[in-house]
């Protein structure tokens, strides 16, 4: 049996942890077997002195047995899996995962709510009436057989080493440690099973990680992860500096990418959705090379077959596919304010973040994780980075339900739109891939 001060020790001084040690002491630690104190300076300790790979590996397929893992395999072909590292106005699963199911790609996947300036897949598909996030893992894989995809929330079995750990790290300054992060969410991702996975790590204001070095660090470790665990992996470091094609907001967002499944969608949120997309048909064996991929999926999107596909998804789960042909059921927030450009000019940055955390302090997002959200409120941008305004054009549309607390969610918004004098250009979507 393992004595953590030797492996505290151990790590502090710079030494390597067997694998046999990592695995035993997230065990041991999963059942409150090892206190929080010594976890702590084991952080503490790996914050300073990193893991190499073997440990990181070692660390995050610990994490991910300690909890019930899916076993997938009663699914007919590879099951490809995307998994985000979060941002603003991400809706991204909601179109993705229809769109590529719809030309054949196996899509079981689980995902989580938002929290803080985030949003979660969760939170925006019970924007349709009566969905259904829980369902048994029988149901979970005969929906994958017969409908091609199933999305529902993470069980609380799932790698609760990681949510120990995650919450132990949050209070103890030990979050930004780059093999620690990695292998927190691979941990999370590996435990679901999928044969292939598509990354899209985040860079920008919106973003955890701030800016493309790190973005990119992030993405090579998660991708060696993945591929020391026997996945077919690929990451693309894509932007976030601003909020992702206009609406911010859970039915808005919803909306947005039926818009975008029917060929209507923002331009930049129709490209992420291309490029994760043509990957994760690639990587399922179902093309031979990104242009073919992406080829089946405009085809797909144009003959309507992808809104189909998602209308299929929401009535499986028992949802109102209705609402996918005519969105115009959903509810609308009863009040809506405009900001409006204070003088002429470009639009110089959307500090991401900040208007997360404004359609946040509206009710569509949670300060904590049992806070119920408004769905119907969020924002709808008019104007992205490097559109030229006049003085009084609209901006950006806020949708509200409470009163109280537009005021503040506006001066928010507000201080995060800068227009300047000179035309910023545009940022591409696509920054790099792993
Ligand atoms: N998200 C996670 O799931 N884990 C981390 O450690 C950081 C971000």
């Amino acid at each position: 049996m393992i004595r953590m001060t030797d492996l505290i020790q151990k790590k502090r001084d710079g030494g390597k942890l067997d694998v046999s040690e990592i695995k035993e002491m997230i065990m041991l630690y999963t059942a409150g077997d090892i206190p929080d104190y010594q976890m702590s300076a084991m952080m503490m300790a790996i914050f300073y002195q990193g893991l190499d790979d073997e440990e990181t590996l070692a660390l995050t397929l610990a994490m991910r047995d300690s909890g019930d893992t899916l076993d997938l395999s009663a699914i007919k072909g590879i099951k490809a899996d995307k998994h985000s590292t979060g941002g603003v106005g991400d809706k991204t699963s909601i179109a993705l995962a229809p769109l590529v199911s719809s030309v054949g790609v196996k899509v079981a996947k689980m995902s989580g709510r938002g929290l803080g300036h985030t949003g979660g897949t969760i939170d925006k598909l019970e924007s349709f009436p009566g969905f259904n996030i829980s369902l048994s893992e029988e149901q979970f894989i005969s929906q994958v057989n017969e409908t091609g995809m199933a999305i529902m929330g993470q069980t609380k079995t799932l790698a609760p080493a990681d949510k120990k750990l995650y919450a132990l790290r949050d209070v103890t300054a030990t979050v930004e440690q780059l093999s620690l992060i990695a292998s927190s969410i691979m941990s999370k991702k590996l435990a679901c099973g999928a044969d292939a996975i598509v990354l899209d790590v985040k860079c920008g204001s919106g973003a955890f990680m701030k800016d493309i070095d790190s973005a990119r660090a992030l993405a090579i470790e998660m991708v060696k992860i993945g591929k020391g665990a026997g996945k077919n992996m690929r990451a693309l470091i894509t932007d976030m500096d601003e909020p992702l094609g206009f609406a911010v907001g859970n039915i808005l967002e919803v909306k947005e990418a039926i818009d975008t499944l029917k060929g209507k969608g923002p331009e930049d949120f129709t490209e992420l959705c291309l490029l994760l997309g043509s990957r994760m048909v690639l990587l399922s064996g179902l093309a031979s090379d990104e242009k073919e991929a992406e080829d089946m999926l405009k085809a797909s999107i144009a003959d309507g077959r992808a809104l189909d596909q998602l209308a299929r998804f929401v009535k499986a789960q028992g949802g109102d596919d209705s609402y996918v042909y005519d969105p115009s059921k959903f509810e609308n927030a009863a009040f809506t304010k405009v900001l409006t450009a204070d003088k002429d000019g470009f639009v110089e940055s959307i500090i991401c973040d900040e208007a997360g955390l404004a359609s946040m302090m509206l009710g569509g997002g949670r300060e904590k994780k049992d806070d119920i959200i408004d769905l119907s409120v969020g924002i709808v941008f008019e104007k992205k980075k490097g559109d030229a305004v006049k003085k009084g054009d609209s901006i950006a549309v806020m949708h509200y339900n409470d009163e109280t607390k537009i005021d503040a969610a506006f001066e928010r918004l507000s201080n995060a739109v800068k227009i300047g004098e000179k035309d910023p250009g545009r940022k591409k979507i696509l920054l790099d891939e792993i």
